[in-house]
C-alpha cells in the first residue's frame, strides 16, 4: 500500500539494524510509536504483535476474559487471518466449520456465531443469547469482494453491542486504506478494540491491537485477580526495535494525511476509469472503492453480504482477466480483483491499467 519499499522505512530499518534486531526488552522508541499510533488512529492503549492474525487472537482473549463469555460473532465470508474461531460459515442458517479446514476436528460453533453482514436483526438475535463476548468485523467486508456497510449499520452495531454487553473489535488491517486514521477515524466508529497490521509499519511484519482506556482498566482489574500463570499471549520476537523503527517512520513520514489524500485521488481516477470501461462495454460488472483501495467485481452490484459476494465470484473470468492484464503489462494482486494506489503510483500507471482493462473487456464482451 505504501510502495516497495518506502525510503523512510528502509532508512529507519537500516539505522536500527546496526544497533540491534531484537532485545526482548522494550526500548524508548515504543513511547514515540505509541504516541504516533494514538495521533493517527485515536485513543487506545497499544500492544504490538507480529501479524494481524495474532493481534485478533489476543483481542479475542481480552474480550472473553472481561466478559466471561465464550463466543465471537463474525460475518459470513469474513477473513481475519488464521484465527481458528473465525473459520466458520453459514450453512442453511446455522454456524458451521468452513469446508476444507485442514485438521480442524473441533466444532467451531462452540466458539463462534456467524450471521450475514448488514443483517442487524440477526446480529441482535445472536447478541440476545448472552453468549457473545465480542463482534469481530472489518468496517467493510474487503475479503468478500468489497461489501459496504449500509447506511446506519455501524451506528446500530455499536448500539446493539453496548446494549447486550458485548465488545466491538474493528479490524482495520485492510481498511486503513480509507484515509488517515483508517475507516474508524474517517467515519467516526467507536470500537472497544482496534486491530491493524500488514502495511502499518511499511511492510515490516507488525500488527497492533489497541484497547480503549476504559477497557484497559477493566482488563487490568481482571488481570490482577486471575491466578498466576502463563497467559499464552504475545510472542517472543514481537515488539522488537525494528518494528518500532519501521512503525514510527511509516506513521510520521509515509502514511501522512497528505500522502493518503494523494492516494485517494489516484484511486478515484482508477475507479472512474474502470467504471467508464465497464459502462462502455455494457459489462454486468461494478467497481467499489474504499479510499485508496479499488476492486472490480465481475457481477452487478451493490453486494450486501458474504452470500451475495460468494455468488458474485466468477473464478474463470477473473483468472482470464488477470492474465490478459498481465499480458498487457499490468499485474494486479493475484487473488481478489483488488488494487491499491500507493503514494508513488503515477497517473501514467493508473491510465495504463485503465487502458488495458478497456482492451480486456473489449475482448471479453466483443459481439463478434
Ligand atoms: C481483515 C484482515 N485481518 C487480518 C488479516 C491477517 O493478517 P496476517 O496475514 O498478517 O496475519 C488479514 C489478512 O488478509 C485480513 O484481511
Amino acid at each position: 500500500m505504501f510502495g516497495h519499499p518506502p525510503p523512510a522505512v528502509a532508512r529507519a530499518i537500516k539505522a536500527q539494524a546496526g544497533r540491534g534486531l531484537t532485545y526482548m526488552l522494550p526500548n524508548e522508541a515504543a513511547h514515540a510509536a505509541g504516541r504516533a499510533l494514538t495521533d493517527s488512529f485515536g485513543s487506545f492503549l497499544w500492544q504490538v504483535a507480529t501479524t494481524a492474525t495474532d493481534a485478533n487472537r489476543f483481542a479475542l482473549r481480552v474480550a472473553r476474559a472481561v466478559t466471561n463469555r465464550p463466543k465471537v460473532l463474525v460475518f459470513n465470508g469474513c477473513y481475519h487471518g488464521t484465527v481458528d474461531d473465525a473459520m466458520v460459515c453459514l450453512d442453511n442458517g446455522r454456524t458451521a466449520n468452513r469446508p476444507g479446514l485442514v485438521g480442524q476436528i473441533t466444532d467451531l460453533s462452540a466458539l463462534a456465531t456467524v450471521v450475514e453482514f448488514n443483517d442487524l436483526a440477526a446480529v441482535e438475535a445472536a447478541l440476545a443469547t448472552g453468549e457473545i463476548a465480542a463482534v469481530l468485523t472489518e468496517p467493510v467486508m474487503t475479503n468478500s469482494c468489497m461489501v459496504l456497510p449500509e447506511p446506519g449499520f455501524h451506528a446500530e452495531l455499536r448500539n446493539l453491542t453496548r446494549t447486550h454487553g458485548a465488545l466491538l473489535i474493528i479490524d482495520e488491517t485492510h481498511t486503513q486504506s480509507t484515509g488517515h486514521g483508517g475507516y474508524t477515524k474517517t467515519f467516526g466508529l467507536d470500537p472497544d478494540i482496534f486491530v491493524i497490521g500488514k502495511c502499518v509499519a511499511g511492510g515490516l511484519p507488525t500488527a497492533l491491537w489497541g484497547l480503549r482506556p476504559d477497557l484497559a482498566t477493566r482488563f487490568a482489574t481482571y488481570n490482577a485477580t486471575r491466578p498466576p500463570g502463563h497467559s499464552g499471549m504475545g510472542t517472543t520476537l514481537s515488539a522488537n526495535p525494528l518494528q518500532f523503527a519501521a512503525l514510527l517512520a511509516t506513521l510520521t513520514q509515509v502514511a501522512t494525511p497528505t500522502a493518503l489524500a494523494k492516494m485517494e485521488r489516484g484511486a478515484q481516477r482508477l475507479a472512474t476509469g474502470l467504471s467508464c470501461a465497464i459502462a462502455a462495454h455494457g459489462a454486468p460488472w461494478h467497481v467499489v472503492r474504499v479510499g485508496a483501495r479499488v476492486e472490480f467485481i465481475c457481477a452487478p452490484g451493490p453486494l450486501r453480504n458474504g452470500f451475495e459476494a460468494a455468488r458474485a465470484h466468477a473464478p474463470e473470468v477473473e483468472a482470464v482477466t488477470h492474465l490478459a492484464l498481465l499480458n498487457r503489462g499490468s499485474l494486479i494482486a493475484p487473488f481478489h480483483n483488488m488494487m491499491l494506489v500507493s503514494p508513488v503510483t503515477t497517473r501514467a500507471q493508473i491510465d495504463r491499467l485503465v487502458a488495458n482493462f478497456h482492451a480486456v473487456l473489449g475482448m471479453l464482451f466483443s459481439k463478434d
